[in-house]
């Protein structure tokens, strides 16, 4: 299916602005260390800054000053009340935005120095699991549902988290994430290989207004570096790649009864040509759990990297055409799916919802 205009005119990058959702500003852990300084961040291309409040809780403003657009982060947090102190005139801010304090202006007794005009634009931010979510839409209602939930699984697993930054717009990133034909040219002998005898197995999509499933089934033990170190004890293979709205990607992957992971990567889209991503690997394997840091630390890494590269190389590519261009087959399973639940949840449009379908792929 051919994703560019009839005519062959390229589209624009694929940037989908989704700002009713949650998204992962930073770390629980990176507030906790800013001490007398805000930390800033951009989610989809608004400028916020963040800081804990007198009650510890963590706050979202937007990061301009309402008096002269003095970026907020340039500021500090003062010590006595957490409020935070603009660096240009010395306003004062609480973590809802209101005016704490107008410096050398004369109030009258009873007078506070809150009015509409001057507060700081706050944001929704809950909170969760060891990370700080914000809504980016200033004015944003109080949101009906909870930040997505990172898996834990339990008894005899451990997580592991990392941050990465992925020079691309958040659906590259996601579509990177949850691409199965890749890996056997870009990470080539990590997981497969384009020259060894292929398999031709079954792969189950199902989709709703949430998100989309591909299930591969009968998949054959992947041969190759990774997989003799994350798997060596062979048995059935089992393997989901999932997707959730606005921009979760998820690996489920199975082998046997004794090993089990999953990979999950909140994206933040920080502006049309950057990504956030915080990944969790949540595992059981019949290794000791600081053995498999060793190995699967470095491949990560070298994982990352190769897709980070091929991420870059696409955005330049994109941008030197002025715009993209894409041709998609029945393998590129979950690309359609995503690029349309985004698209939908951009404009507000009814969520696309197909019924469950099969497709072949060789493996
Ligand atoms: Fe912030 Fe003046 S610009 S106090």
């Amino acid at each position: 299916m051919s994703e560019a205009t009839p005519d062959g005119r390229l589209r624009p990058p694929s940037h989908f602005v989704i700002d009713d959702h949650w998204y992962v500003a930073c770390l629980s852990a990176d507030l906790s260390r800013t001490g007398a300084r805000p930390i800033k961040r951009t989610i989809l291309g608004l400028p916020l800054v963040l800081f804990r409040d007198a009650e510890g809780r963590a706050a979202a403003l937007v990061d301009r000053c309402p008096h002269r657009n003095a970026p907020l982060s340039f500021g500090r947090i003062r010590p006595d009340d957490r409020t935070l102190e603009c660096g240009y005139h010395g306003w004062r801010f609480d973590g809802a935005g209101r005016c704490q304090a107008v410096p050398a202006l004369c109030l009258g007794e009873g007078v506070g120095a809150d009015t509409e005009g001057r507060r700081a634009e706050a944001l929704p931010v809950v909170e969760a699991q060891g990370y700080v979510w914000v809504i980016p839409k200033v004015g944003a209602p109080a949101p009906g549902s909870a930040p997505f939930e990172f898996p834990r699984l339990g008894d005899g697993y451990t997580t592991v988290r990392d941050t990465m930054v992925a020079p691309s717009p958040v659906f590259a990133a996601v579509e990177n994430a949850l691409d199965v034909p890749h890996t056997a040219f870009l990470h080539g002998g990590l997981f497969r290989r384009a020259d060894k005898p292929r398999t031709v197995i079954d792969v189950v999509v199902r989709s709703d207004a949430a998100g989309c499933e591909a299930q591969y089934v009968g998949e054959p033990r992947p041969a190759g570096l990774a997989a003799r170190v994350l798997a060596p004890g062979g048995g059935e293979v089992t393997h989901f790649d999932r997707f959730f709205l606005p921009s979760v990607a998820q690996v489920e992957y199975g082998l046997g009864d004794t090993s089990h992971f999953v990979v999950t990567t909140a994206m933040t889209p920080v502006d049309e040509w950057e990504s956030l991503l915080y990944a969790e690997v949540t595992f059981r394997l019949p290794l000791p759990a600081w053995l498999v840091r060793v190995f699967v630390t470095p491949i990560a890494r070298r994982i990352f990297a190769q897709d980070a590269k091929i991420l870059a190389l696409q955005s330049e590519t994109i941008r030197r055409f002025g715009g993209e261009r894409f041709v998609s087959t029945e393998i590129d399973v979950l690309g359609r799916h995503i690029q349309r639940l985004m698209r939908a949840a951009s404009t507000g449009a009814p969520a696309p919802v197909d019924a469950q379908r099969r497709i072949q792929l060789e493996i």
